[in-house]
C-alpha cells in the first residue's frame, strides 16, 4: 500500500455523509446470511422462557412452527434445530427415533415452509443421560462407537427432511461416517455442515440450562479444542472438508474472529460461525440494565463476525437482527 499522508489524504472526507459511509462501506450483511437456532422440546405444551437466555424459549412442536413461520415472515431463510427428548439414556436412544422431537418439527416445517432450510443439530448431548457427546465407555467417550450413533441420528434427519445436518459433537470422522451413511441411503444431497472448529467453551452455559445437557462429570476438552489453539482448527476444517463437509463452522464466534478470518482465507469453502448462547446473553443481560443498547451491540457483533469472513452467521438473535436490519 502506498498512499499519499496527512493533509493530501484525510480519511474523514469519505465519513462527511450518510451516503458517502453507504458508498464506501466494506461489508455488508443480508438477513437470508442469519441462521437462527430454536430449542424444540418434546415435553413442552407451550413455551418455556430459558431464563439464562432472555429472549429464547424451549416451545413444544407446535409453537416451534408457529415460531418458524414468524421467523420466515422476518426475512429468516434457515432455522437450527436443538431436540429436547422426552427421555434420556446412555446411549441417546431419542436421537434417531423416527418419531423423535427433532423428526416430527423437521417434517412439520418442510410441509407448510418447503424453502425455510431445516438444519439440524447431530449430537448426542441433548439425548444421553450422563450429557456427553457420545457413548461412554467408563468415563471416557468412545470415538468409533459414537460415530454409529450420530450416522443414525443423521440419517433420521434427512428422512424426516433436513436440508443440512449439522454434527456438533466434535469425535473423530464423524463427517465421512455421515457422509457414508447419508449416500447409503440415497440422501445425496443431504448437505453436512460441520462444527469444524469448536472450542471447549465457557460461553456454552446457557444453552446446558436451554438444552438440559451439562456433563454429569467432567468436561468435554478431550473432544472441544482448546480455545488457546488455532493451528489445531485449521487441521480439523482441513479433515472435515477431506470428509466431505460442505460448509465449516468455528464456534464460538466472537472470541475465534482470528479463526474465522484464517479458515476463510486458507480454505475458501462456505464458513459459518456461531455466536453461541453466552455471546448472546453477556449483550442481552447488558442491555437489560442499560448498560448498552442491546440492538446496536448485536449489529455490531455480527457485523464484526462478518468482517472476519463468516459467510453464514448462527446467532439468537437472528429475529431482532432481521428487524432490526429491516428497519434501516
Ligand atoms: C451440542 C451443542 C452445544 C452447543 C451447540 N451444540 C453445547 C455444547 O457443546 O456443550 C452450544 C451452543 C450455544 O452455546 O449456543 N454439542
Amino acid at each position: 500500500m502506498n498512499h499519499a499522508s496527512f493533509p493530501v489524504t484525510r480519511l474523514r472526507r469519505l465519513r462527511h455523509t450518510a451516503t458517502l459511509r453507504e458508498l464506501t462501506r466494506e461489508t455488508r450483511l443480508e438477513i437470508s446470511d442469519l441462521v437462527y437456532p430454536m430449542f424444540v422440546d418434546d415435553c413442552e405444551t407451550l413455551r418455556q422462557p430459558i431464563e439464562s437466555m432472555p429472549g429464547i424459549d424451549r416451545m413444544s412442536v407446535q409453537e416451534a412452527l408457529v415460531e418458524a413461520k414468524l421467523a420466515w415472515a422476518e426475512g429468516i431463510r434457515a432455522v437450527l434445530l436443538f431436540g429436547i427428548p422426552r427421555s434420556k439414556d446412555a446411549n441417546g436412544s431419542q436421537a434417531d427415533h423416527p418419531d423423535g422431537v427433532i423428526q416430527r418439527i423437521t417434517a412439520e416445517i418442510k410441509s407448510v415452509l418447503p424453502d425455510l432450510a431445516v438444519i439440524t443439530d447431530v449430537c448426542l448431548c441433548e439425548y444421553t443421560d450422563h450429557g456427553h457427546c457420545g457413548i461412554l465407555d467408563g468415563n471416557d467417550v468412545a470415538n468409533d462407537t459414537t460415530l454409529e450413533r450420530l450416522a443414525k441420528q443423521a440419517v433420521s434427519h434427512a428422512e424426516a427432511g433436513a436440508d443440512i445436518v449439522a454434527p456438533s459433537d466434535m469425535m473423530d470422522g464423524r463427517v465421512g461416517a455421515i457422509r457414508t451413511a447419508l449416500d447409503d441411503f440415497g440422501f445425496q444431497k443431504t448437505a453436512i455442515l460441520s462444527y469444524a472448529a469448536k472450542y471447549a467453551s465457557t460461553f456454552y452455559g446457557p444453552f446446558r440450562d436451554a438444552a438440559d445437557s451439562t456433563p454429569a462429570f467432567g468436561d468435554r476438552r478431550s473432544y472441544q479444542m482448546d480455545p488457546r489453539n488455532s493451528d489445531e482448527a485449521l487441521r480439523e476444517v482441513a479433515l472435515d472438508l477431506e470428509e466431505g463437509a460442505d460448509i465449516v463452522m468455528v464456534k464460538p464466534a466472537l472470541p475465534s474472529l482470528d479463526v474465522v478470518k484464517r479458515v476463510k482465507d486458507c480454505f475458501g469453502v462456505p464458513t459459518a460461525a456461531y455466536q453461541v448462547s453466552g455471546e448472546y446473553t453477556m449483550i442481552e443481560a447488558a442491555g437489560a440494565n442499560g448498560w448498552l443498547d442491546a440492538e446496536a451491540a448485536h449489529l455490531e457483533a455480527v457485523y464484526a463476525i462478518r468482517r472476519a469472513g463468516a459467510d453464514i452467521i448462527v446467532t439468537y438473535a437472528a429475529r431482532k437482527l432481521a428487524r432490526a436490519l429491516a428497519d434501516r
